[in-house]
């Protein structure tokens, strides 16, 4: 299986979308201002126009503009629900799996006291050392792991988790790039690396016909800018119902403790669901083990 050489820009335009809305959207359970620093300038400049509110007249801005204002309507459910699941279980480990540039260990205190760790293929990660070289704080370990080729539980061993005691693992934005055999594979792995207390949050999307009709659409768009869209070199390779994600968690250990669809996320936040995006398909599940 041939190696991902180039940094994920799938991990950019989710980055983008929690920089549009830091400070302005749902501001009392919402916070990331690790996202615009993470950014390169030409990354900041559509994340601009979405934070004013004013959508470009030029066509190929106006794309870039709807890209990253649904990328914001999905990033503020998803962090929520997910920061909510961390607090409530946050280590002594931390394992952030294929983090981008997630900022939790930089911008969650209630990680202080933890080891974290996190996990991406190479390129990503070395993309994501030198854009975090400006934020403060202290930076997690970076453990370079491609999960589709490589052993995650050798990768951390090296880098020195623990794999007897407490783990909270955040699995956010991959499993979809990841075919349902990576998957068990990693979840697996995953298991291997656990000892009693630790926690998975994972997030997936559930089948739709209606997510293959939006890629078409975003791929129509972005062709009539002359571009790809960020999921040329990432395609989505597996979906799963919570049932189904559900009976593997609990085939390695683990009892789901709970299951959040992000459209009720998003309704309670009061944050909008476009029908036709891929939120409305959107899951995290939260499972424990004693
Ligand atoms: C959509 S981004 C999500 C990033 C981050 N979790 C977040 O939500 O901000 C997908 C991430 O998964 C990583 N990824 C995809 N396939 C991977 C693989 N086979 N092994 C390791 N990381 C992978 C990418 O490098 C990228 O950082």
């Amino acid at each position: 299986m041939s190696k991902t050489l180039t940094a994920s820009r799938t991990a950019v335009l989710v980055c983008q979308g929690r920089a549009a809305a830091d400070g302005l959207v749902a501001p009392d359970r919402f916070a990331d201002p690790t996202a615009m620093p993470l950014l390169r300038p030409d990354e900041r400049e559509a994340v601009e126009w979405v934070r004013d509110g004013t959508p470009p007249r030029q066509w190929r801005q106006r794309v870039d503009y709807e890209t990253v204002r649904a990328s914001r309507d999905m990033m503020v459910p998803r962090t929520v629900a997910i920061d909510d699941a961390v607090r409530e279980r946050p280590g002594p480990q931390v394992v952030i799996l294929g983090a981008g540039l997630d900022g939790r260990a930089w911008r969650m205190p209630e990680l202080a006291g933890a080891t974290v760790f996190e996990v991406d293929q190479p390129a990503s990660q070395q993309d994501k050392r030198e854009r975090s070289a400006r934020l403060s704080g202290r930076p997690p370990a970076f453990v370079p792991v491609d999960f589709r080729t490589e052993r995650l539980s050798a990768g951390l061993a090296a880098a020195g988790h623990r794999a007897g005691e407490a783990t909270t693992w955040v699995w956010e934005g991959v499993v979809p790039y990841l075919t349902e055999a990576e998957v068990a594979a990693t979840v697996a792995e995953i298991a291997a690396g656990s000892g009693p207390g630790s926690r998975l949050v994972v997030n997936f999307q559930t089948p739709a016909a209606s997510i293959g009709f939006g890629r078409l659409l975003a791929r129509v768009l972005m062709a009539s800018t002359g571009r790809s869209t960020v999921w040329k070199n990432e395609p989505w390779r597996s979906t799963w119902t919570p049932a189904a994600m559900g009976r593997l968690l609990a085939a390695h250990g683990y009892a789901v403790t709970r299951d959040d669809a992000l459209a009720e996320t998003a309704a309670g936040l009061a944050t909008p669901v476009p029908r036709r995006s891929s939120l409305p398909h959107s899951c995290v599940i939260i499972a424990d083990r004693d």
